[in-house]
């Protein structure tokens, strides 16, 4: 596994986190990451269409299983630090094998991918990457071809502090610092924010296009 020496403490954190979480993390996260199943619905290709496409921090695979049931033509790489989290992916998308391609390192500057996806996508991982989202963001634009997509769904913000330091405590960063960013450095394609649980905090859904 081959980290930057910049962002290695981050990955040893998640890498350290998920060794317990990965074992409840299907049976607890539908509970509270909303957004995922309409961000992949709304990826804007035809059922049918090759297209190359990467999710940065695919966990458990929740997202590349959907992906491959409604775009059985793409070729889906998932890239996470956590092993713990991809040994169950890797059982997922056991069927969708030659379709599917995992890879465990922490994705930045120095990542092992081919560059020129189609889609590039972060689900609920940005919020988890701190301080260094943006320099994540960054490697997507330069892994993505132009005219392609970053699709992005996670936390937003919250009215309560006790709710945001609470979600701090499990690495979560949730101060309203994604959505600006991503509006200033795509061409939207898509956007919404939505309140969760009548409003103790709100998700994001962005699906922007790298200018040709
Ligand atoms: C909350 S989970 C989201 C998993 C999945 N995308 C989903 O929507 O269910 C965040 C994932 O991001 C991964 N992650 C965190 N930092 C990362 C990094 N720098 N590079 C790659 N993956 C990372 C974690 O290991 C974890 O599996």
């Amino acid at each position: 596994m081959t980290y930057t020496t910049i962002n290695a403490k981050q990955a040893e954190k998640m890498k350290r986190y998920y060794i317990f979480h990965s074992k409840i993390y299907d049976l607890t996260r539908w509970t509270f990451l909303f957004g995922r199943k309409r961000l992949v619905k709304n990826i804007p290709f035809q059922p049918t269409d090759h297209f190359r496409l990467l999710e940065v921090g695919c966990g458990t695979g929740y997202n590349l299983a959907k992906i491959h049931e409604q775009f059985p033509n793409a070729e889906l790489t998932g890239i996470d630090v956590s092993e713990d989290m991809l040994n169950i992916a890797a059982k997922k998308t056991n069927k969708a094998s030659k379709k599917v391609k995992l890879v465990c390192e922490a994705y930045g500057e120095n990542t092992t991918v081919e560059a020129g996806f189609d889609v590039v996508m972060f689900s609920y991982s940005l919020s988890m990457i701190n301080p260094f989202w943006k320099d994540l963001l960054e490697q997507a634009l330069r892994d993505l071809k132009p005219g392609g997509y970053l699709a992005v769904t996670d936390f937003h913000d919250s009215k309560f502090n006790s709710f945001k330091k609470w979600m701090g405590v499990n690495h979560v960063k949730m101060d309203g610092h994604l959505f600006d960013w991503l509006d200033s450095h795509f061409q939207n394609h898509q956007s919404k924010v939505k309140k969760a649980y009548t409003g103790v905090w709100e998700y994001l859904i962005f699906i922007g296009k790298k200018e040709l």
